[in-house]
């Protein structure tokens, strides 16, 4: 029999259902999800799902991942394996070769990366190995075999490959029959925790000519596309004031692993 109890709760999930979605629908435009806290990364700028961030015509070629919430590493790759690269899952290995190395543009620590086959079973024939940066004074470069052991499929084609490193990584080698099948890599940059977190700073600029915002939420704004101009850089930048010895704080709603910071300072226009 259906208690009252069960009934009450039915009732609570459903609102909060609800709830949620008509939240999202508030989002301006550009963000998505409960709290409106992630950005949306579609091909040509296009909107996304406000609820779950899908977008009918794929990822910005910068993004891929759940979302298309993970800053996609820029490699080097021939001419000969752009199959690999041009994140696009149609085209595919000639099948001629069973090992292929890329070069990252700046060596980055590996978190997690993403292959797609055009066949299930070259899934678990291709492994994934990596070479370090060497540091000069202790040992030369290294190379390590990602353990594909903490993988998981995200369907019959794709499969996702934790291999967190502590050491920069210079360049990643696929290896092995299945690489017959393979048609692409994604190497996971991550994704930016910080966006619209809580932030504070110890003092706020107020500069001459009326440009009275600078405040420390703008530095998680997202926007990085910076104009020269000022009265719009003070609505997208965050400054204190001259002269005091300045800082500028951030903190998680949840706690994150930080693997690096990237730091967007102001044009040079006027100043
Ligand atoms: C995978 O793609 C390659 C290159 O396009 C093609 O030669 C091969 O037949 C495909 N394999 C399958 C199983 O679709
Ligand atoms: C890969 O898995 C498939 C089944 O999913 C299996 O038939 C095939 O033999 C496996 N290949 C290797 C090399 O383990
Ligand atoms: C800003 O100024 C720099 C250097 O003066 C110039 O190269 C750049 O194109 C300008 N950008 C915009 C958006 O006006």
């Amino acid at each position: 029999m259906l208690s009252t109890n069960v009934l009450f709760n039915l009732i609570f999930l459903l609102m909060g259902i609800s709830q949620n979605s008509c939240q999202a629908e508030t989002c301006s435009s550009g963000w998505f999800g409960p709290a409106c806290q992630y950005q949306c990364h579609c091909a040509g700028s296009a909107p996304c799902d406000k609820v779950d961030g899908s977008c009918s015509s794929g990822c910005h070629h910068d993004w891929f991942g759940p979302a298309c919430q993970y800053a996609l590493v820029s490699v080097r790759s021939e001419p000969w394996d752009a199959w690999l690269t041009d994140s696009d899952d149609a085209t595919c290995s000639s099948g001629k070769s069973t090992s292929v190395t890329v070069t990252l543009d700046t060596p980055v620590p590996l978190s997690w990366l993403r292959l797609v086959v055009n066949h299930t079973d070259y899934l678990n024939s291709t492994y994934v190995n990596y070479l370090t940066v060497g540091d000069s004074l202790t040992h030369g470069h290294e190379t390590r075999r990602c353990p594909n052991a903490y993988s998981a499929k995200v369907d019959n084609l794709i499969l996702d490959i934790d291999c967190a490193t502590t050491d920069l990584v210079q360049s990643v080698t696929l290896e092995g029959s299945g690489l017959l099948g393979m048609c692409s890599l994604y190497i996971s940059g991550g994704r930016n925790v910080a966006l619209r977190e809580s932030t504070s700073q110890s003092s706020k600029y107020n500069g001459e000519g009326g440009h009275k915002f600078w405040t420390s939420d703008l530095a998680v704004d997202g926007r990085i596309d910076i104009p020269n101009d000022t009265e719009f850089q003070s609505r997208t930048c965050t400054h204190t004031a001259v002269g005091s010895p300045g800082s500028w704080t951030l903190v998680f709603s949840k706690p994150v692993y930080v693997t690096s910071f990237l730091i967007f300072n102001r044009r040079h226009g006027k100043w």
